[in-house]
């Protein structure tokens, strides 16, 4: 297998220096090396409150981890593990009107003899860097704490829906689907869930390209998964035949009930009408009282489904962080609602996206960004920025916050042309 280009990227020589001094030493967790791979494969779950994984879990772990730029750090002292851990490759990132390489960054954990001694900062400083030298536009992640990450320049940018749904009272009320529902075998299960989510993660900003580790996971073939005998597939084909759609899912009793709350791990369609027959599946399940699901975007058609509204919760969620690193190459690679012409103060201590910058989109949509030494309109951080960049969050609402300056009308205008329909989601968590 050829390694993906960024997992040759060099350390950052800046977070390497810093953490020399304190007698550290960051390097390339090299996934070829046994002792690397599983050092840093138990670091990993330890800093993530996991059990220590077992040598069959390491070695499919392993797989997953070859395809990404894994970085220990290590103190001698310490033992053969690395003390702090961070990976990131590149992946595409769904936008509005098309797609841009995300730098993804997962795996952050800083060991809990060495917490609180800047040893993170250090992490995520070098990698914005490393993306930035390589010209990767933009850096995204997903978080454990929601206070972690703003002071690197990360927004909160996918809210996304956590739903319950009391299937005793929701009523079914929307119209026939054409095709039929389906169980699947495991592996089956995964492979749908990969094909449909390639296909579908076009539609809506916020998704990134999933990996084949994940979806193993999810249908319940991960090693060291004690829910994996529980998960069952479905699959569904339209008139067609076509695999439209595709949810993984497992049944939890309820004690004492003989009852069950159906909880879904994840689900794929991608037609309208495939995901109008998983909910279809769900609501009218027997037997089952609840089903929960996450990752949900916030417009999901399914209050409109039933026949009670209230029967569906919905807690909407922060999901999906985003930091954009190249202000013109970022903004000038989605498309807009509509026309604008404004001059954006972007503040940014860590200095990439720092400056003044025109954006012009005609009305054709062409749009250009670039450096300007014209009097700013719209003063924002680029916490903000990079929280509004996806469509997910409109800048209205972050400027009634307090967190976006300037005149009104240019607010206005620019949170119109940056919001997007269908709404952003971002589906996996990495
Ligand atoms: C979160 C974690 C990586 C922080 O590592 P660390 O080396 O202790 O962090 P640093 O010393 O570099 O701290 C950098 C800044 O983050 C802040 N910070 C650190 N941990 C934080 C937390 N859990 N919540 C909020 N802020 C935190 C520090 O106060 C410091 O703030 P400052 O810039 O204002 O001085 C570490 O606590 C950890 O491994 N946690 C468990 C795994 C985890 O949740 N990882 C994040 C995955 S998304």
């Amino acid at each position: 297998m050829t390694a993906p280009e960024e997992t040759i990227v060099p350390v950052d020589t800046e977070s390497q220096r810093r953490l020399h001094e304190s007698g550290l030493d960051y390097r390339i967790a090299d996934m070829t090396v046994d002792a690397d791979a599983e050092g840093f494969l138990r670091a990993d779950a330890r800093g993530f409150l996991d059990e220590d994984p077992t040598e069959a879990v390491v070695a499919q772990m392993r797989e997953t981890m070859r395809e990404r730029r894994n970085i220990g750090v290590y103190d001698e002292s310490a033992g053969s593990w690395p003390i702090a851990t961070v990976n990131s490759w590149v992946t595409p990132l769904t936008v509005p009107g098309g797609e841009i390489p995300m730098w993804a960054i997962s795996s952050v954990t800083v060991s809990g003899t060495h917490r609180r001694r800047g040893i993170a900062r250090a992490l995520l400083e070098g990698e914005l860097r490393a993306a930035a030298s390589t010209g990767v536009p933009v850096a995204g992640l997903t978080v454990s704490e929601a206070t972690i990450y703003s002071r690197y320049g990360f927004g909160s940018a996918v809210p996304v829906a956590r739903v319950t749904i009391d299937t005793r009272r929701a009523g079914w009320t929307a119209e026939p689907t054409l095709g039929r529902v389906v169980y699947s075998d495991k592996q089956t299960l995964a492979d749908d869930l990969e094909t449909l989510h390639e296909r579908s993660r076009t539609s809506r900003a916020g998704q990134v390209a999933g990996w084949r580790g994940r979806w193993q996971r999810m249908a319940g073939l991960a090693e060291g998964d004690k829910e994996a005998a529980e998960v069952r597939g479905i699959r569904y084909l339209d008139a067609d035949g076509v695999v439209q759609g595709a949810m993984a899912y497992r049944l939890a009793e309820i004690p004492g009930a003989f009852r069950a709350e159906l909880r879904i791990r994840t689900m794929q369609a991608a037609t309208d009408e495939a995901l109008r027959a998983l909910w279809q599946f769900t609501v009218q399940h027997d037997l089952v009282d609840r089903a929960v699901v996450d990752l949900r975007p916030v417009d999901d058609p399914l209050p409109w489904l039933v026949a009670d509204q209230r029967a569906v919760t919905t807690e909407v969620h922060d999901h999906g962080w985003l930091r954009v690193l190249d202000v013109p190459a970022a903004l000038q690679a989605r498309t807009y609602r509509a026309s604008v012409d404004a001059v954006l103060r972007v503040e940014d201590v860590l200095g990439f996206a720092d400056g003044v910058w025109r954006i012009t989109v005609d009305a054709e949509g062409r749009t250009t960004v670039t450096a300007t030494d014209a009097d700013p309109q719209v003063t924002l951080g680029i916490v903000e920025l990079s929280a509004a960049y996806a469509g997910g969050e409109p800048l209205s609402r972050l400027a009634a916050a307090g967190r976006v300056h300037g005149e009104d009308t240019a607010i206005a205008a620019l949170s119109h042309a940056f919001s997007t329909d269908p709404a952003p989601v971002l589906g996996i968590w990495y």
